[in-house]
């Protein structure tokens, strides 16, 4: 659980992508291509689709983890265009398949 320290200490980040391309290694069909888009802090997005349609692989990219595919796109962090691989400590999603412990509890930012 995050202590009041790192709590006060996390950033509010606004990740901003365009030119988003994804292709599978060894494939030349894109899975994703030229998605432009914004995730901004205080707000819940929601990325929709059937299944297969990329929303794991997409998320991934977002958070700088997207492995086995090549990726070219602009990500701006807070207008600036920097590596999101430098929040990975403070941006992540629960994969679909994550276990929910019973004991935790939501914890309100001061
Ligand atoms: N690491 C990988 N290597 C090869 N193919 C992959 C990899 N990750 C995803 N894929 C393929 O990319 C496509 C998109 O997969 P993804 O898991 O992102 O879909 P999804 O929208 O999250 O589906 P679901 O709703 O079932 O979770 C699928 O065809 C999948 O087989
Ligand atoms: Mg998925």
């Amino acid at each position: 659980m995050a202590s009041d320290i790192e709590i006060r200490t996390r950033p509010p980040i606004e990740e901003f992508f365009k030119d988003l391309t994804l292709t599978l290694k060894g494939k030349t069909k894109h899975i994703l291509r030229c998605v432009l888009g914004k995730l901004s802090p205080g707000h819940v997005s929601a990325v929709l689709g059937p299944s297969g349609a990329g929303k794991t692989i997409f998320l991934s990219v977002l958070i700088g983890k997207a492995v086995g595919c090549t990726v070219t796109r602009v990500i701006l962090i807070n207008g600036k265009p920097e590596l999101v691989q430098s929040y990975m400590k403070i941006i992540c999603f629960l994969p679909q398949d994550d276990i929910v412990h019973k004991n935790l509890i939501v914890q309100k930012n001061p």
